[in-house]
């Protein structure tokens, strides 16, 4: 099939695109920043936010993976404004292609801040008269990594024991991702998350032990609306299939793996991927810097 990729410079399109590619579909990849075609990927230049690019990515394509996403910062433009401009090039291009759209697990629960403009474009995707798909992902293990990474510099880590994450590799988003797009249109939103639940001080003790540290670990309650929506288990999911990489696979890998489209296509410059990050606040996750760490096959 003809896809077009949206965020394919992001986590989560660097592993689709490869997936895609081994599953034999043909690939065009939307990012800000203009790169060469070549090889089995054809890059067109398009901006979400401002519409530009977007009747020329959209032609003949009978899927369109949209994963472009401005993060916690970026207000709903990319999330809202840019799936609405998608949606209606899609519709003008008169193709009608499957419109696969990725989201976050508890989306639907928690209708506030970057969720709420999740909630919101997975409106525009159900009403947009395309063939759809809704795809909820927990947080992604690379997300997370990289999250944890800007806590390095701390001499104590606060930790909130009752609060529970359900990590999930890129790589197997991706590939739920692919097994939805040959399945065709769900009309649904479908839920994936990783093979366990774990607590926040697991979790980092894991971290801690991959990155050969040693920090201590304050018990502490993590305070506000969000993070008891959390604990109550409002981000995780028990539909099934879920991932089998789990955390401590992901950060002590035991075979080392290239990623050359990986390493090769990086973020725009003004990407939400690529600004510096110094918010602590761990707990709404959509955007993430874009790198992959080897994993187990
Ligand atoms: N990260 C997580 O833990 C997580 C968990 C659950 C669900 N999700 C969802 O999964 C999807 C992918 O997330 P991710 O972490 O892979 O994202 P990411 O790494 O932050 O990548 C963001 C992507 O969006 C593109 N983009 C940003 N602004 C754009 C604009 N104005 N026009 C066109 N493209 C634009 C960027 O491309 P260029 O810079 O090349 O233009 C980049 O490829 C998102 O829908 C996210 O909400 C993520």
């Amino acid at each position: 099939m003809r896809i077009l990729v949206t965020g394919a410079t992001g986590t989560l399109g660097r592993a689709l695109v490869p997936v895609l590619l081994k599953a034999g579909h043909q690939v065009r990849a939307l990012s800000r920043t203009k790169r060469q075609s070549g090889g089995e990927v054809e890059w067109v230049w398009g901006d979400l936010v401002s519409g530009s690019g977007l009747a020329e990515a959209v032609r003949d394509a009978e899927v369109i993976a949209h994963l472009a996403t401005g993060g916690r910062r970026g207000r709903g433009a990319v999330d809202v404004t840019g799936t609405r401009r998608l949606v209606a090039a899609a519709r003008e291009g008169g193709g009608y292609p499957h419109l696969i759209y990725t989201s976050v697990v508890g989306a639907n629960r928690l209708a506030t801040g970057h969720l709420r403009h999740k909630l919101e474009a997975e409106r525009l995707v159900s009403e947009s008269e395309l063939g759809w798909t809704v795809l909820r992902a927990t947080a992604f293990h690379q997300w997370l990594e990289r999250r944890l990474n800007g806590f390095e510099s701390l001499p104590v880590l606060a930790v909130d024991r009752t609060v529970p994450w359900q990590p999930v590799h890129a790589r197997e988003v991706a590939e739920r991702l692919t097994g939805l797009i040959d399945a065709g249109p769900a009309r649904d939103e479908i839920e994936y998350g990783g093979p366990q639940v774990l607590d926040t001080e697991d979790l980092v003790r894991t971290w801690l032990r991959a990155r050969n540290l040693r920090r201590p670990c304050l018990p502490v309650r993590y305070p506000g609306g969000l993070y008891a929506a959390q604990r109550a288990g409002e981000l995780l999911t028990e539909a099934t299939p879920t991932g089998e990489i789990t955390w401590r696979d992901y950060l002590f890998p035991i075979v080392e793996l290239s990623d050359d489209f990986g390493s090769e296509h990086t973020a725009s410059p003004t990407s939400p991927a690529n600004q510096p990050e110094h918010d602590p606040d761990l707990r709404v996750y959509g955007g993430d810097e874009g790198y992959e760490r080897p994993t187990r096959s």
